[in-house]
C-alpha cells in the first residue's frame, strides 16, 4: 500500500462493549463517524447518542456486505469474551469469536474497507516459560485462546497492499468502562477490596499474567488507524510494555495497599479457586519499536481511579458486570419467556379484545 488515505468511517463490532464503550466516545471526540454492530447484550445505554454515531443491532453472524457501505475501518471487538463463557457457550465461541470474525473481515475486504483490526488476546501463549514475543509458539488452553488463535490465523492472509490486517495481542484488560467488567483481575480485586475488605485472588498467585488499561488498548487503537499501513499490514502485536508483566500474587498484595491507603482501613486477600494454569510473561519490544508507544497507566492508578468511582458512587456492581452469569440470565430469562409468553406479551398482551 504506497498511499495510506485516511480513516473516517470506523465499523466497530462489539461496540457496546466494555472496550467498544470506551473506545467509541474517544473514536468520535477524535472526529471519526462510527457505525456500531452489537447485540446489546449489555444494554444500549453505554453509548451515548451523537450525531456521528449510528448504532446497528444485528449478530455478526448474519451481516451482509451493505453494513461495510462507506466503512474505511473495522475494529472487529465482537466476541464472548472470556474463557468461562466460552467453555459454557463453546459453538456460540467458535461461530462468533473465530468463524464470524473471519467472514467479517472477509466481506470488509470485498466492500472495498482499508483496514482491518482484530483485537485478539495474549491468552493464546497459555502456559510459558520466559518471555514470549509474537513469533513465539502459541499454546491456547481454552475455548475462547484457541478461538482468537483461529481468527489470527484466518485473518492475516487477508492482507492485501490494498487492504491492511492488523492483530492486537491484548493483554487482561483493567480500568472503567460504562459497560462495567468486574469479571476482570484487576477490576474484580479492586472491587472486592473496597466492598468487603477482602481481596479475591485466583490461586496460587505464581502465575504471570499481562494486563492492559482500557484507555491505552483504545489508544493503540485510534493510533492503528492513522499509523503507516507498511509497518502495521499482516503484523501481530502484544500490547503492553515493559512494566505490564504482572504475578498475580504480588499484583493482589498491591492492590490490597492501594485500597488500604485509600480507605484507611485494613485488607486482607482471600484466595480462591484451583490454580490456574495460564501463566505467561510477554515481550512487548515490538510494539515501541513500531508505533513509539507505550502504556501510560500501571495497576496501582487503575486502582486508585476504580476507587475514586466507587466512592463516589458513580460505578456500581450490577448483575451485567458480570459477563458469564448475565449471559447465563439472558440465555434462562429466554427460555423462561419463550414458555410463557403468548400474544405478543406477557401481562399485557397484543390487543384482540
Ligand atoms: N476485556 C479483556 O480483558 C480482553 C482481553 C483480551 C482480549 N479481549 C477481546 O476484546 C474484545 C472485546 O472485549 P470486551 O471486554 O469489550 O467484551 P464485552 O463482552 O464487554 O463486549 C462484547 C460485545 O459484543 C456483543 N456481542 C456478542 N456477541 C455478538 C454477536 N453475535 N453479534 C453482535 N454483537 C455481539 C455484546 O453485546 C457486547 O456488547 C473481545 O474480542 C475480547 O476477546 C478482551
Amino acid at each position: 500500500m504506497s498511499a495510506s488515505p485516511s480513516v473516517n468511517t470506523v465499523l466497530v463490532t462489539g461496540g457496546a462493549g466494555y472496550i467498544g464503550s470506551v473506545l467509541v466516545p474517544k473514536l468520535l471526540a477524535e472526529g471519526f463517524r462510527v457505525v456500531v454492530l452489537d447485540r446489546f447484550f449489555f444494554g444500549r445505554e453505554n453509548l451515548a447518542p451523537h450525531a456521528n454515531l449510528r448504532l446497528v443491532q444485528a449478530d455478526s453472524r448474519r451481516i451482509d456486505a451493505s453494513l461495510f457501505e462507506g466503512v474505511d475501518a473495522v475494529i472487529d471487538l465482537v466476541a464472548i469474551s472470556n474463557d468461562p463463557s466460552g467453555e459454557l457457550f463453546q459453538q456460540a465461541t467458535r461461530e462468533i469469536n473465530h468463524l464470524g470474525r473471519v467472514r467479517t473481515c472477509e466481506l470488509a475486504r470485498a466492500a472495498g474497507v482499508q483496514r482491518y483490526i482484530l483485537p485478539s488476546s495474549c491468552s493464546i501463549y497459555g502456559f510459558q516459560d520466559g518471555l514470549v514475543t509474537e513469533t513465539s509458539p502459541t499454546n491456547p488452553l481454552t475455548e475462547y485462546a484457541r478461538a482468537n488463535e483461529r481468527a489470527e490465523a484466518g485473518v492475516l492472509p487477508l492482507a492485501t497492499d490494498a487492504f491492511c490486517v492488523t492483530v492486537m495481542r491484548q493483554g487482561t484488560i483493567y480500568g472503567y468502562g460504562a459497560r462495567m467488567r468486574f469479571d476482570l483481575a484487576i477490576n474484580g480485586m479492586v472491587y472486592g477490596a473496597w466492598s468487603t475488605k477482602r481481596l479475591p485472588l485466583m490461586r496460587d498467585g505464581t502465575q504471570y499474567r499481562p494486563m492492559l488499561h482500557v484507555q491505552d488498548t483504545t489508544d493503540v487503537m485510534i493510533r492503528l488507524l492513522r499509523t503507516d499501513p507498511r509497518a502495521i499490514n499482516g503484523e501481530r502485536f502484544n500490547i503492553g510494555g515493559e512494566e505490564s508483566n504482572y504475578q498475580l500474587g504480588l499484583l493482589g498484595e498491591t492492590i490490597a495497599l492501594v485500597v488500604s491507603g485509600f480507605l484507611g482501613e485494613n485488607v486482607a486477600v482471600e484466595w480462591y479457586g484451583d490454580p490456574d494454569h495460564r501463566s505467561y510473561k510477554v515481550g512487548f519490544e515490538k510494539i515501541e519499536r513500531v508505533l513509539g508507544w507505550k502504556p501510560a497507566w500501571d495497576a496501582e492508578r487503575g486502582a486508585l481511579d476504580l476507587l475514586a468511582r466507587l466512592q463516589a458512587g458513580t460505578l456500581e456492581k450490577t448483575p451485567k458486570t458480570i459477563t458469564l452469569g448475565w449471559y447465563q440470565e439472558l440465555v434462562k430469562w429466554h427460555a423462561i419467556i419463550r414458555d410463557v409468553g403468548l400474544h405478543g406479551g406477557i401481562l399485557d398482551i397484543d390487543a384482540g379484545l
